[in-house]
């Protein structure tokens, strides 16, 4: 018998590049990016955040595919008004695919297009 958890792919978009990540099933999205030397923050929100606490909402990604329905207030939130999700209130469950904000200067932008889809 084995003891080795599972693990999930998460694929990571920069711009045009893409990061795949493998990462231990049940692990925290934020950290598991910050542990691949990635980053869901902006420059100026790289030092001044709440470490993941889910009170700073600066640590916004966006889901290509294998969005997690959303739990978190914020996430609820994030879904009705189509603004990114947090990295750090995240945990992978499921291979998924998400977008780094490359535009980003603290939050990220409102994209009506990015809304959540149930999949
Ligand atoms: S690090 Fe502050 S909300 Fe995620």
């Amino acid at each position: 018998m084995s003891d080795s958890k599972p693990t999930h792919q998460v694929h990571v978009l920069t711009n045009d590049t893409c990061d795949i990540l493998v990462v231990l099933h049940g692990a925290n999205l934020r950290q598991a990016l910050l542990d691949h030397g990635l980053s869901p923050y902006a420059v100026l929100t790289q030092r001044a955040n709440c470490g993941g606490r889910g009170l700073c909402a600066t640590c916004g990604v966006w889901f290509e595919a294998g969005e997690p329905a959303p739990s978190h207030w914020h996430h609820q939130l994030a879904a009705r008004f189509a603004y990114p999700r947090l990295s750090c209130q995240i945990n992978v469950n499921a291979d998924m695919i998400i977008r780094l904000l490359a535009d980003k200067r603290i939050w990220g932008k409102h994209y009506p297009t990015h809304r959540w889809k149930k999949e």
